[in-house]
């Protein structure tokens, strides 16, 4: 029998629509003789919007009508491990990380507290609360250089992410910021190429031949992202020598083994023009439009669109069985 597969999309968060673009993908690509897929769609108000024939599937008599759950949501309430969390209760096997690491990836100061404690590259930061006061300009100049990327510690798509260089600057991006999160991150410029390498698995993760992004703007902003077309150039295979190729997938793997993610991710790095590696940070459920790094950079090492998402598939349904078996609960 087919397997109904659930694919969770829209959202509560500001990249409400990057996930319509991603579930359409997904939805053409999944493997129809294996799979039936059913959309789901959340509206932007966070109320799930269901049609007549999945109202039907929720009220059969089977226990769950959805054999796996494929969320395919960026951002908070959705890639931070409250879905995650829902569907684990719900008992439902989805695709991709547990609480745990979707929450920790979500995390940019979490995260990068982890990855440094695992002796993996990344760069100097600070971490503001809304309730603490403002450093200076001066005090944080002095602390990371200038100029200094400010960013709300949970979001994606660099929404509320400014580059401040100039003192007048830094208020409005400490504000703009804290719109998103109550807790934001300041990082100190890290001059380079941006390097992008994805991860897939569960215990034996492997990384896939990096890409890199060539953003036409001063850095790979919303717009860059999403707006201008010519934003930004996508070069996969990225030009990188064996050794450097080599370093990427190891730390790759290390960096979703570290932060303990399962399924898929996405590793982003910027390589220092001396060779030098850093880590900016993971994506627990990557994009996944037809131009998307994540699906491009396996196409590029052989596994397609399609075979991959059997795969995510498989894997989910692989951690849930493992996890069944454990002694979770006092009977
Ligand atoms: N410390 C930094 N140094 C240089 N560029 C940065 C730095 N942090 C972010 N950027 C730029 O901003 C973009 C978005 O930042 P990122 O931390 O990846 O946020 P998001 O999770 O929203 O993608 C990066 O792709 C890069 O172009
Ligand atoms: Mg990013």
């Amino acid at each position: 029998m087919k397997k109904v597969i659930g694919i969770l999309f829209g959202g509560k968060s500001a990249e409400h629509e990057i996930s319509l673009l991603s579930a359409k993908n997904v939805y053409d690509a999944m493997d129809k003789t294996r799979f039936d897929p059913v959309m789901i769609k959340i509206d932007k108000n966070g109320k799930w919007e269901l049609d007549n024939d999945q109202m039907l599937l929720l009220n059969s008599d089977k226990l769950s009508p959805f054999d796996v759950i494929f969320p395919i949501l960026h951002g908070p309430f959705g890639e931070d491990g409250t879905i995650q969390g829902f569907l684990k209760l719900a008992n439902i096997p989805f695709v991709g990380s547990g609480v745990l690491g979707s929450a920790v990836g979500m995390d940019k100061d979490v995260m990068k507290r982890l990855l440094r404690d695992a002796g993996i590259p990344i760069g100097k930061f600070l971490t503001l609360k809304s309730h603490e006061p403002v450093p200076s300009f001066a005090e944080i100049k002095s602390a990371l250089g200038a100029p200094v990327f400010v960013k709300p510690a949970n979001m994606g798509s660099s929404v509320g992410i400014s580059k401040v260089t100039e003192e007048p600057e830094f208020a409005a991006a400490v504000k703009d910021a804290f719109q998103y999160d109550t807790k934001i991150i300041m990082e100190e410029f890290i001059p380079g190429r941006e390097i992008e390498c994805a991860v897939l698995g569960n215990e034996d993760p492997i990384a896939s031949i990096p890409g890199e992004i060539i953003p036409s703007h001063d850095f790979y902003s919303y717009d860059a992202k999403y707006i201008d077309e010519k934003g930004a150039a996508l070069e996969i295979p990225a030009k990188l020598d064996k050794e450097t190729t080599k370093r990427i997938q190891e730390i790759s793997v290390k960096v979703f083994q570290v932060l303990s993610c399962e399924g898929l991710s996405r590793v982003d790095f910027f390589l220092k023009d001396n060779g030098e590696l850093i880590v900016n940070e993971i994506n627990t459920i990557p994009g996944f439009t037809k131009i998307s790094m994540y699906p491009k950079m396996w196409e590029a090492s052989g596994i397609s669109y399609t075979e991959l998402i059997t795969r995510l598939i498989e894997l989910a349904i692989a951690r849930h069985e493992k996890e069944r078996l454990l002694k979770t609960s006092v009977v």
